[in-house]
């Protein structure tokens, strides 16, 4: 299958194009798509063929579910059944935005989509391109992230062109996301709200509209964190993983420093290639290969939106092993590091 690359400029979007996009996706093909989290990988929500597409280019296990991806509230009642008050709140303060609920599905949706799951996973977009192509494609588009299974979440179009070339429709090029990590998913199906997964939208943001919400057990890092299975489906598979091993190094940041470069020289003495994933401020302290920084301590943002495309480009640069920084930033760390934990498989150095 030969893949339509096209660029849309999200400020000064072409009706045009995206129409043409929208008529692929009602005919049942596949296009990848930025969002303000990472890119998307769409099909019609509503048509089980175009989810059995999804999986398929993918490589994704059938059994984890997709997101549907709607643009206007007045979409939402005819795929789930009822909206808890405090779902309504909580789409008040976030949507359009980085945010995906969990809530009881209406027959309509096809259980190709949901993993054969009685819920679904709902979310409203922000960026501008995915909002108008939702609106283009009639309402509902399922899109999991547009990598191929396992790999990082794309966060450029290049990333999605390495991935899924050859094996969907067309491709939009919108830039960079601005997030970097996949949405905060909620689930309203329990008595108190339940974070599935971290995201940008953090614990504290949510218990401000909400209250009391609970973290699925399942998606704790640590030692428990294989043991318990996490009620996200996509949760439990190992994910964002370079080709190279990852570890984590934690510790004061000057033991952090002598531990990672003592690591590396032994590597290297193997004849194994190193890398280091370091902050800006740190990234002199090191002696590897190659080292990145994903941004300054002080910008969490940065941090987030660079991770995935540093873990990337270390498969790109043919490193063998990998040391990581921790980064337990006051906001988005947790989902910073659920990603960068899942990435190394929970492997945790203290220095
Ligand atoms: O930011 C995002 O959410 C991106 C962009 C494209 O919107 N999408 C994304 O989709 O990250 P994906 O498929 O890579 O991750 C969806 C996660 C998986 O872990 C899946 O198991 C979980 O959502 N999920 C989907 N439906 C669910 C359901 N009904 N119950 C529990 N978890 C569900
Ligand atoms: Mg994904």
């Amino acid at each position: 299958m030969e893949t339509q690359v096209i660029r849309i400029d999200p400020d000064d979007i072409d009706a045009a194009a995206i129409s043409r996009a929208g008529e692929i996706l009602r005919s049942g093909g596949l296009v990848a798509f930025p969002t303000e989290t990472v890119y998307g990988l769409g099909g019609d929500a509503l048509n089980p063929d175009s989810s059995r597409k999804i999986y398929a280019a993918k490589g994704r296990p059938s059994d984890n579910p997709l997101i549907v991806h709607i643009a206007d509230l007045e979409h939402l009642p005819a795929i789930t059944r009822g909206f808890p008050t405090a779902a309504g709140r909580l789409a008040e303060a976030c949507w359009p935005g980085p945010l995906t609920m969990i809530l009881k599905k209406s027959d309509a949706v096809p259980p190709e989509t949901t993993g054969g799951l009685d819920t679904v996973a709902v979310r409203m977009p922000s960026h501008p391109v995915a909002a108008a192509l939702i609106a283009a494609e009639g309402g509902y588009i399922a899109a999991p992230s547009a990598n191929v299974s396992g790999r990082p979440s794309p966060t450029k179009a290049s990333h999605v062109i390495e991935d899924l070339s050859g094996r969907i429709d067309m491709i939009i090029d919108g830039g960079d996301t601005d997030i970097g990590l996949e949405s905060t998913i909620v689930d309203f199906t329990e008595d108190i709200p339940v974070i599935l997964r971290p995201g940008y939208i953090s614990r504290r943001m949510l218990e401000d509209v909400l209250g009391a919400v609970r973290v699925d057990p399942g998606i704790r890092e640590g030692a428990d964190a294989e043991r318990v299975r996490p009620k996200a489906p996509g949760m439990k598979y190992r994910h964002y993983a370079p080709r190279a091993e990852l570890f984590i190094v934690e510790g004061a940041p000057g033991d952090v420093a002598a531990k990672i470069n003592s690591l590396a020289a032994a590597a290297a003495a193997e004849g194994r290639r190193t890398g280091v994933i370091a902050s800006e401020e740190t990234r002199g302290n090191y002696a590897a290969d190659t080292v990145y920084a994903v941004g300054s301590r002080e910008d969490e943002l940065a941090i987030a939106r660079h991770l995935f495309g540093v873990l990337r480009q270390f498969d790109d640069d043919g490193v063998d092993v990998i040391y990581s920084e921790s980064f337990n930033t006051p906001e988005i760390g947790a989902a910073i590091m659920n990603r960068l934990l899942k990435a190394a498989g929970h492997r945790v150095i203290t220095a």
